[in-house]
């Protein structure tokens, strides 16, 4: 049954801490069996009283005596037996908690933009959190209790056979009945509790995506919609949950109600075998003993099935994020390259986005180390995915990109990406100081190295105009630094990492035109000895590169010099010319 294969998964991952999982299965199986004696004594002294008049007085003493010592032996070790496993169990839980977290986290960060791409990053957050709270609870709560009760099903109800075959009947009767019962609600409910979890990780993820786009938000005036597209995922939230609720509330209370009718059953067919002669007080005494201890810890196990079902599918969610694989899979016998030379060679290569059309087709250059490479057409012609799939975040469906003579596929992605290094339009910035977001290009580059870096990227005076200098937090995804800034912050990111290849997507399209024109002066610096690619719709900003690539739809329409191309007079030089008269206009 799914059911149950899920729970093992749940109890498989604390796999690390098998040994301390084995001790805490003999203190619950002790604990279970000493759940099962107090009973038993109990019978026995009620017997033994029974007898008392056929009895010597010192005879009777002694009895008593030896049966309430061990009856205070077996309370005693339940006590000590119960706090180790207490113990033991939490500790295991919270150690295990944070490690699948970890786990999680570096997983879901090794993904690749394929998986980021359409999932929003609340919803994974909803998942860990949620998956992880839900694995600790179900890991204390098995050694804690259920180990219990399973062992006490299992392995303890069939031994009440030997002490009086018909009542032990009964008990196994009424453990069945409820088995049954459970799983047939259990099918009920299933499908609709993971509709309820659905909705609730759309609700986490509508709720960061809001949150994240804040300033559309209150700018649109979107309050009053947003807070409306929150309530209707509430209310269907709710119209789905409360059925499920209702099903539980009737096992529960059939649960009670088997409580009662056990008892007295076990009383009335007691009462009816003490009469013939096949059981004693004593036994009927233990019996009862035996049912409330089974009623409890079945109202127990329905709490826990039920809740159980209630987290089953944040369960499935949070393994089925674990068992995601990455779309640019890393070879077994992958190399791992020293720093490269920098040459790249895109070998007939075409791409396309999972289910999408052709976004690229018979993209064919090279660029030979140190050269620059300028990409330019149209928005929306393919430049920046021809430029992710030199990064590899999306591998080729056709031809291969390679480095140095290696297919991209052949060397680790660690060893590709430190050998890459990027400057986007978007300037993406952790929320964290100036500082720790430029060491991100060298974690050990010393204060000199990051002031000539951000003095190359033109970054240095703005930076120590702030009143905390390099200690100033840059704010979420860089939102207290102005567009330009974030820019030469990333310019200088790059600096600081000195790969070589280089890719400049839209670097400095931020920048006003003196701020471009000193910055385009560092690039220059930053540019010499590497290979540069350059993306840049101001054609200005491409005239030295040695070669430009006209994209055109996917493909590569012209290619050649700044010179050439103008005397091609194709659609470069439409371009140039575009340009250059808007320019005109502009200063007009
Ligand atoms: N993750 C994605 N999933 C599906 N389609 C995408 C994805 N990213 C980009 N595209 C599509 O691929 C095409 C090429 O996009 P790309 O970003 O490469 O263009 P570009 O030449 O860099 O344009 P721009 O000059 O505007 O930056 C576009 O039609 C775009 O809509
Ligand atoms: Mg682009």
């Amino acid at each position: 049954m799914h059911f149950l294969r899920l729970y093992w998964r749940v109890l498989a991952l604390l796999a690390a801490d098998r040994w301390v999982a084995i001790g805490l299965g003999f203190a619950g199986l002790a604990l279970a069996g000493l759940s099962f004696l107090e009973p038993i004594l109990f019978g026995r002294v009620v017997d033994l009283l029974s007898r008392s008049d056929r009895l010597e007085v010192a005879q009777l003493w002694q009895e008593a005596t030896a049966l309430l010592a061990l009856w205070a032996a077996v309370g005693l070790s339940g006590i000590g037996a119960h706090v180790a496993v207490a113990l033991l169990a939490d500790r295991m839980a919270h150690r295990n908690r944070l490690t699948v977290m970890s786990r999680y986290f570096q997983h879901v960060l090794s993904l690749p933009l394929s998986f980021h791409g359409d999932t929003q990053s609340g919803r994974l957050m909803k998942i860990m959190l949620m998956g992880a709270d839900n694995l600790f609870g179900l890991w204390l709560s098995f050694f804690r209790e259920h180990l219990t009760t399973f062992i006490g099903a299992l392995v303890l109800l069939p031994m009440t056979m030997f002490l009086n075959w018909r009542l032990g009947l009964l008990l196994i009767v009424l453990v069945v009945l409820f088995a049954v019962v459970s799983a047939w609600v259990i099918r009920k409910t299933e499908a609709a509790q993971g509709q309820v979890e659905a909705l609730h990780t759309r609700l986490a993820g509508n709720a960061q995506d809001a949150l994240s786009n804040v300033i559309v938000v209150q700018s649109f005036s979107r309050l009053g919609s947003e807070a409306r597209l929150f309530g209707d995922i509430v209310r269907q939230v709710l119209d789905h949950q409360f059925p499920v609720l209702n099903w539980w509330a009737l096992v529960a209370s059939l649960t009670r109600a088997a409580a009662t009718v056990t008892t007295i059953a076990v009383f009335v067919l007691g009462t009816v075998l003490h009469l013939r002669g096949q059981a004693s007080v004593g036994e009927i005494v233990s019996f009862m003993g035996f049912a409330t201890l089974l009623i409890a810890r079945l109202e127990q196990a329905v709490g826990f099935v039920s809740r159980l079902v209630f987290q089953l599918p944040s369960l499935e969610e949070f393994f089925a994020v674990l068992d995601s694989r990455s779309s640019v899979p890393e070879k077994p016998n992958a190399i791992s390259l020293g720093r490269v030379a920098g040459a790249v060679r895109f070998e007939n290569v075409a791409f396309a986005y999972p289910g999408g059309p052709r976004i690229l087709d018979g993209i064919d250059f090279e660029a030979p180390p140190g050269r620059t490479v300028a990409l330019v057409g149209q928005t929306g012609a393919g430049k920046s995915t021809a430029m992710a799939l030199l990064q590899r975040l999306w591998d080729p469906v056709a031809g291969r990109v390679t480095l140095d003579g290696h297919d991209l596929r052949d060397i680790t992605l660690d060893s590709l990406r430190r050998n890459v290094g990027v400057v986007f339009q978007e300037a993406l910035l952790f929320n964290r100081s100036i500082r720790d977001n430029l060491l991100v290009g060298r974690p050990d580059a010393t204060q000199e190295e990051l002031e000539r870096a951000c003095r190359m990227a033109e970054a240095h005076d703005f930076i120590i105009r702030k009143p905390q200098g390099y200690d100033t937090m840059v704010g979420e995804r860089g939102s207290a630094m102005s567009g330009g800034q974030r820019q030469r912050l990333a310019i200088a990111r790059a600096l600081l990492k000195d790969p070589p290849v280089l890719i400049l997507d839209e670097a400095t399209s931020a920048l006003d035109a003196a701020t471009e024109a000193r910055v385009q002066k560092a690039l220059k610096a930053l540019m010499a000895g590497r290979t540069t690619f350059i993306i840049a719709h101001r054609l200005s900003t491409v005239r030295d590169a040695d070669e430009i690539l006209v994209f055109e739809n996917g493909r590569v329409a012209e290619r050649g010099s700044f010179e050439e191309l103008v005397r091609l007079n194709g659609r470069f030089a439409e371009l140039v010319r575009t340009q250059l008269s808007g320019a005109e206009a502009a200063h007009a």
